[in-house]
């Protein structure tokens, strides 16, 4: 099948672009200390996984169990679920993934502890885990180093294993301008190190200190204390990361759709929020000559003034966040350069629970 032939909205993956991308990021770790653990929660997919870890990644970060479940049933592993579980539901579905293969689970409170101690004695099975410290983006994870050390304590009386703390820079990864990144990401390491130092102070140093994102990636990935990073956005290089790291790889995610409409210097393609999100912005068109202006439920408006753009025609966009327009969708496109060469399923599409 050629890429025209495509039934429209679809989901296209450049694969020597997404290759080439996977090859770079594994390029950057192999010399250092630091090692990649990529986040699944961007691809969703066992294909890309799999690559990953065939490119040297020590395992694969989740934010769901049901993403979780995923790799679990194809035997892909460690996993780091970088995300606080909660409910006796939830938590019997943890163990059961522990089971199959190696799991990791965060934890930032008390409540955390319970839950997961009374899911261990259910299960009659350890498990390992990290705690999450608030490095600066105010969402989950401990606000203090007195705050972590007891929950380190806490966490080494039961059957629940210390292995370590994560810090995840979310608010520094999307910033434009190169110097605030770095030094926002910069300033939520040094938060980690104070909680990594005083942990050490306090006979528990931790195995595993993990942060990263895709914008912040090389700035985690050199910080000393940081022994793994959790990157996800890099194998597809989105609208966002397009506009922030253009340093880095090429986009190879993109929305094919069609035109069906021309009026005037508006043009209406078959794409709307049902298909691809906006909440990073209005996405553009790969030839960034083409702007989407906005979406609605079923449509997207583009400025077509001075294009010969007309109904028909088959535009490709890449959208302004990946992970949750891939979400939408069921399957990838696999191509290389005209040519479909495979149909890869997104397991993990709408995995949310
Ligand atoms: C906890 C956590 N880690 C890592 C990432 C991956 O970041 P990126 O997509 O920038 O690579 C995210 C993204 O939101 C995240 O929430």
């Amino acid at each position: 099948m050629r890429k025209r032939d495509i039934d429209t909205p679809a989901l296209l993956l450049d694969l020597d672009v997404a290759q080439e991308n996977i090859a770079a990021m594994a390029r950057y770790f192999a010399a250092r200390s630091q090692k990649l653990r990529p986040h699944f929660k961007t691809p969703k997919t066992l294909e890309i996984a799999r690559r990953q870890m065939a490119a040297g990644a020590i395992g694969i970060t989740a934010s769901k169990l049901g993403e979780a479940e995923v790799l679990a049933r194809a035997g892909i592993g460690p996993i780091l679920i970088a995300n606080q579980i909660a409910g006796a539901q939830k938590i019997d579905r943890l163990f059961a993934i522990a089971q199959k293969v190696p799991v990791i689970a965060t934890v930032e409170s008390e409540f955390n502890m319970q839950e997961l101690e009374a899911g261990a004695a259910r299960a009659g099975r350890a498990l390992d885990a990290i705690i999450e410290i608030d490095t600066g983006m105010n969402r989950c994870g401990t606000e203090s180093p007195e705050e972590t050390i007891e929950l380190a304590r806490r966490i080494g009386r039961g059957l629940i294993n210390y292995r370590g703390v994560m810090g995840y820079e979310g608010h520094a990864v999307l910033i434009a301008d190169r110097a605030k990144r770095e030094q926002t990401a910069r300033d939520a390491l040094a938060i980690l190190s104070r909680h990594v130092a005083a942990l050490r102070a306090a006979g528990m140093t931790p195995e595993i200190v993990s942060a990263g994102g895709t914008g912040t990636f090389d700035i985690a990935g050199s910080w000393p204390d940081v022994t793994e990073v959790q990157a996800g956005s890099y194998v597809f290089m989105d609208g966002a990361y397009r506009h922030v790291r253009p340093d880095l790889g090429a986009p190879a995610l993109s929305l094919l759709t069609t035109v069906i409409s021309r009026r005037g210097d508006r043009a209406i393609i078959d794409a709307g929020m049902k298909s691809l999100t906006n909440e990073f912005g209005a996405p553009r068109g790969k030839d960034l000559a083409v702007k989407v202006e906005r979406l609605s439920e079923e449509h997207g408006h583009l400025n077509a003034a001075g294009t010969e753009i007309g109904p028909g025609m088959k535009i490709e966009i890449v959208p302004s966040h990946g992970d949750t327009t891939i979400n939408l969708h069921s399957e990838y496109y696999v191509v290389r350069g005209d040519e479909v060469i495979a149909i890869w399923p997104i397991e993990g599409a709408r995995a949310y629970r």
